[in-house]
């Protein structure tokens, strides 16, 4: 056998199948609408009249996921491989998303049950944006502040967002409450499952909740903001302390625009970390010129020079609000520019809070942590957690300059992370977020939602 026994290799994955279907069935299950792959076929009618391209690109991923449950891919053996099959994936200019996530599959970047795992972890309460969280801040956060954006969601909507784990202490013990944010098409649940979710319990500085925003970041962020402003104000304030936030992809735009939009934040947020982040969108974005199954809102307020970009970056917005840590990968496939000096993640720092800016591929040069990571990959990479710790024991953003270089520099992937937390970390995120895109579907619009007046310039 030259695939993964499931038991042995990924243990962890077992607790994401504990409610799902028994393997055998998972692939033949045709219309169990929790099965992944049945999953992606439903959405095969909802494209119908859409984009044949998309259609037949949708066909030969469920193809490849069969090929990887019948073991006729094998999967990467060890974090080397992973890394190098890695920088063989197509870029989304090249490929667009779903080619992206057919190259993960067909290159060995699938565990053989991945079907299994992303229909289990999907199941996973993790994921709820439906979360009961009675406990009230001290004062109301509804709006916190008059000069605050107004919320036109309800308070109990904004509230069941947040995903707080029965082991989390409220600040009780000294850690630092830290938020997660997602990015585009997934919840927070999957996308830090393999990763800081894996990693924060082992630290005695820091202690996790979540957001699994509704519609997964794929309508107007302008929407999706209001459960980014609303949890930064409600952890602060059920803990009574300032909290950190991790945000990935266009969980950045996301915070960033609360920060300005909602300035109460500010004092409830003593860290921020940013990773992969496209504060100036990315030139990857579809164009969206013709009715797109990819163009979402939210893809299309993430093109590099859409009105909600030019609006988020106008009047300092293109600088920190909070001491900001923004990591990021130059061969990052959905996000470009990420290269400095221009790197889409580079936030400047005119409001003096202290800006750290790293691209892991200068930070080490010619060694592991400084090679090829892709977007998601980010989430591993070793520079990226020691700038996190740093950050976080420290005033102001994470320094390289505190940080033992020499190890960090490395290692491929951070201490406490196996190969299975690589493959994971990227596949759930990308193949979610594929399946989520396509089930959001065409909304019947090619421009993007208009500014919304608070944001308006005068
Ligand atoms: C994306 O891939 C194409 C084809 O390999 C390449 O020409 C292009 O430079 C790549 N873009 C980036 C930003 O890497
Ligand atoms: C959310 O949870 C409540 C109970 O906590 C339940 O009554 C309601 O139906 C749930 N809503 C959804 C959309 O699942
Ligand atoms: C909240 O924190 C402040 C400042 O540390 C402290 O003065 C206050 O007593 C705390 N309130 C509660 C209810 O813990
Ligand atoms: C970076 O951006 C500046 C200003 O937009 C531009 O002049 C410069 O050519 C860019 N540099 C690179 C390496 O793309
Ligand atoms: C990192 O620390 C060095 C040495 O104290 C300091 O000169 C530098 O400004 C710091 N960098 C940032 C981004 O804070």
């Amino acid at each position: 056998m030259r695939y993964f026994r499931s038991a042995a290799l990924f243990p962890l994955f077992l607790s994401a199948l504990a409610t799902s279907a028994p393997a055998s069935n998972a692939v033949v299950a045709a219309r169990d609408t929790s099965n992944f792959i049945s999953r992606l076929e439903n959405t095969l009618e909802g494209l119908g009249s859409i984009t044949k391209g998309v259609l037949q690109e949708v066909d030969l991923l469920i193809g490849a996921l069969r090929d990887v449950a019948e073991g006729k891919i094998d999967p990467v053996k060890t974090t080397e491989e992973a890394l190098g099959s890695l920088s063989n994936v197509r870029n989304a200019s090249e490929a667009g998303l779903v080619g992206v996530a057919i190259d993960l599959v067909t290159k060995g970047l699938a565990p053989k049950n991945i079907v299994d795992l992303l229909t289990g972890i999907n199941e996973e309460s993790i994921n709820s944006m439906n979360n009961s969280n009675p406990i009230d801040p001290q004062t109301s956060i509804y709006p916190k502040d008059s000069t605050d954006a107004p919320y036109d969601q309800t308070e109990e909507d904004l509230r069941a967002a947040i995903y707080i784990p029965e082991s989390f202490k409220y600040g009780a013990d000294g850690k630092r409450p830290i938020l997660l944010v997602p990015g585009t098409g997934d919840p927070a649940g999957v996308s830090y499952y393999f990763n800081f979710e894996k990693l924060i319990p082992e630290t005695d500085f820091a202690d996790a909740v979540w957001l699994n925003i509704p519609q997964n970041s794929l309508t107007d962020i302008q929407f999706t903001t209001q459960y980014i402003a609303y949890a930064m104000n409600y952890i602060a304030g059920i803990c009574n302390t300032t909290i950190g936030v991790i945000a990935t992809s266009q969980g950045n735009v996301g915070v960033q625009w609360a920060l300005k939009y909602w300035p109460s934040t500010r004092d409830s947020v003593e860290d921020y970390l940013a990773l992969s982040a496209d504060f100036h969108g990315t030139l990857f974005a579809p164009e969206c010129l013709l009715p797109n199954a990819g163009c979402t809102p939210a893809v299309m307020q993430q093109q590099y020079e859409s009105e909600f970009i030019k609006t988020l970056r106008s009047d300092g917005g293109d600088s920190a609000y909070v001491p900001t840590t923004s990591v990021y990968s130059g061969p990052d496939e959905v996000v470009t520019p990420q290269t400095d000096p221009n790197a889409s993640a580079m936030l400047n720092d005119a409001h003096g809070v202290g800006v750290s800016n790293t691209q892991v591929q200068l930070a080490c040069p010619g060694m592991p942590a400084g090679g090829f990571y892709p977007h998601a990959g980010l989430l591993v990479n070793p520079i990226t957690w020691a700038l996190f710790v740093d950050a976080m024991t420290h005033e102001g953003p994470g320094n390289l300059s505190r940080i033992d270089m020499d190890s960090v520099c490395d290692r491929l992937v951070t201490k406490g992370l196996v190969l299975t937390d690589v493959l994971g970390t990227n596949i759930a995120i990308i193949l979610n977020s594929v399946v989520h895109i396509l089930e959001y579907g065409y909304h019947g619009s090619s421009e993007e939602p208009a500014i919304r007046d608070y944001a308006r310039q005068s």
